[in-house]
C-alpha cells in the first residue's frame, strides 16, 4: 500500500521557488510521471518525497502519514536514480543486497530475497559481475533490482533511462511497464521525455517553472490540454497555435484570421450577439489534410521533411505558419499553393492573456459570447 499526498508543497533556494504550491494526490499502485521541461522542479519535487530535500512548505503524507521531515531510511520508499549509482568496488548481488544488509537482515534471507529479485529482472548470470563489467541497460536493471529488493510500497524514480541508446530507451520502457504490473506497487516517475510520459504513467503532471500546468490521463493531456502550454509541449512537432479571432457567421462560429478561415462546431444561441473575440488557436499537426478544394487555409508549401512513414509538411498561411503531418508522399512541392481541411471538432481555442483552454465545446445550444477569461470553465 502506497497513497502519496503531496500537499501545497513550495521549495525555495534563496528567493527562487524551483517548486511552488504543487499539490498531487498519487493513489496506491498509479505509475504517475512528472513530465516538463529542464529546470521545472520534478527532480527537486521528487527529492523532496523522498526525503533528500526539505520542502519550504506544505506537506507530503504516505497512507495518510506525515512523512515530511522524516528521514529518507524511515519512508517505505526506494529511489532509482538516472546514474544508477551503482557501487563499483561491489558484485551485483553485493549491490542489490545493500539495502537489506544495511538493514541487518539475516544473511540468508538477504541472499534469498537477492536471487528473487535478480531472477524477476533477468540478472541471475551476472550476479558476479561487477558494474564495470556490465551493459547500461544491465546497470539500470541492478539499480532497479536494488530499489526492488526491500520490496517499498512506492518506487521515486528520476530520468532513469536518459543513459540507454534509443533502442534500448524503447525496450525498457516495456519492461519498465510490465514491472509496475506485477508489482502493483506505486510509481513516481520523473523524465522529460513526453514519449516515455506518454507511454507510461497512468496519470502524467505536467509541470512548468515550478507549478504544475495539468494533472490527467495521457489522452486528458494530449486531447484537452488546458493550457496552450501543455499544448505546446505534447505532440511532435507539436500543435500549431496561432493568433486570430473568433467570429459570427450568421447561425456558426468561425475562427478567422490572415490565411485562415474555419468553421467551429458551437451553435449560438439565436439570439445571442457575438463580438469578435482575440483567442490563440491550435490544430494538431495530424488533423490539418491537404486538399485542393479546401479553404480552412489556404498558403503555399515552404519545406517538406521526410520522416519514412510520413512527410512534415511546412505552410505559411498568410500571417500563419502551419505544419502538417501527411502520409508519405503528401505530393506536393515547394512553393506550390495548397489549401487545407480541418474538422471542426480539432480546433483548441485559448484565452489570448491567459493561455487558458475555453470551454466552446457547447453539447447543445448555448450563448456562445465568448465570455472573459476570469468566467471561463476550463476542461
Ligand atoms: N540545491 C539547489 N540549489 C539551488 N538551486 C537549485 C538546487 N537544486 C535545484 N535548483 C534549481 O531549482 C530549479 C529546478 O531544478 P530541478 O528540480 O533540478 O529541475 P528538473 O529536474 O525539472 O530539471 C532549477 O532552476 C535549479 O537550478
Ligand atoms: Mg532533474
Amino acid at each position: 500500500m502506497a497513497r502519496l499526498q503531496i500537499d501545497s508543497v513550495s521549495k525555495q533556494f534563496g528567493a527562487d521557488y524551483a517548486v511552488r504550491e504543487v499539490s498531487l494526490d498519487i493513489a496506491d499502485g498509479e505509475f504517475l510521471v512528472l513530465l516538463g521541461p529542464s529546470g521545472c522542479g520534478k527532480s527537486t519535487l521528487l527529492r523532496m518525497v523522498a526525503g533528500l530535500e526539505e520542502p519550504t512548505s506544505g506537506r507530503i503524507l504516505l497512507d495518510g502519514n506525515d512523512i515530511t521531515t522524516e528521514a529518507p531510511q524511515r519512508r517505505d520508499l526506494a529511489m532509482v536514480f538516472q546514474s544508477y549509482a551503482l557501487y563499483p568496488h561491489l558484485t551485483v548481488a553485493k549491490n542489490i543486497g545493500f539495502p537489506l544488509r544495511a538493514r541487518r537482515r539475516p544473511r540468508a534471507s538477504i541472499a534469498q530475497r537477492v536471487s528473487e529479485v535478480a531472477a524477476t529482472l533477468e540478472l541471475s548470470e551476472l550476479l558476479e559481475r561487477r558494474p564495470a563489467a556490465l551493459s547500461g541497460g544491465q546497470r539500470q536493471r541492478v539499480a532497479l533490482a536494488r530499489a526492488m529488493v526491500r520490496d517499498p510500497g512506492a518506487f521515486l524514480m528520476d530520468e532513469p533511462l536518459s543513459n540507454l541508446d534509443a533502442k534500448l530507451r524503447s525496450a525498457t520502457r516495456a519492461e519498465l511497464i510490465a514491472l509496475h504490473r506485477r508489482l502493483s506497487a506505486t510509481f513516481l516517475y520523473v523524465t522529460h521525455d513526453q514519449v516515455e510520459a506518454m507511454t507510461m504513467a497512468t496519470r502524467i503532471a505536467l509541470l512548468n517553472g515550478g507549478r504544475i500546468e495539468q494533472v490527467g490521463t495521457p489522452e486528458e493531456l494530449y486531447d484537452r490540454p488546458r493550457t496552450t502550454f501543455v499544448a505546446g509541449f505534447l505532440g511532435a512537432p507539436p500543435m500549431n497555435l496561432f493568433p486570430a479571432q473568433v467570429i459570427r457567421d450568421v447561425n456558426s462560429l468561425r475562427v478567422r484570421t490572415d490565411g485562415v478561415d474555419a468553421a467551429l462546431d458551437i451553435t449560438p444561441a439565436p439570439d445571442s450577439e457575438t463580438e469578435p473575440t482575440a483567442v490563440i488557436a491550435g490544430i494538431r499537426p495530424e488533423h490539418l489534410y491537404l486538399d485542393d478544394a479546401a479553404t480552412a487555409a489556404r498558403g503555399t508549401v515552404t519545406m517538406v521533411e521526410n520522416l519514412g512513414s510520413e512527410e512534415l509538411v511546412h505552410i505559411t498561411a498568410g500571417a500563419v505558419e502551419l505544419c502538417v503531418r501527411a502520409k508519405r508522399p503528401a505530393g506536393v512541392r515547394v512553393g506550390e499553393a495548397v489549401g487545407l481541411r480541418v474538422a471542426p471538432g480539432d480546433i483548441h481555442l485559448f484565452d489570448k492573456d491567459s493561455g487558458l483552454r475555453l470551454q466552446w465545446q457547447a453539447p447543445e445550444p448555448i450563448d456562445m459570447s465568448l465570455p472573459d477569461a476570469a468566467a471561463v470553465s476550463v476542461a
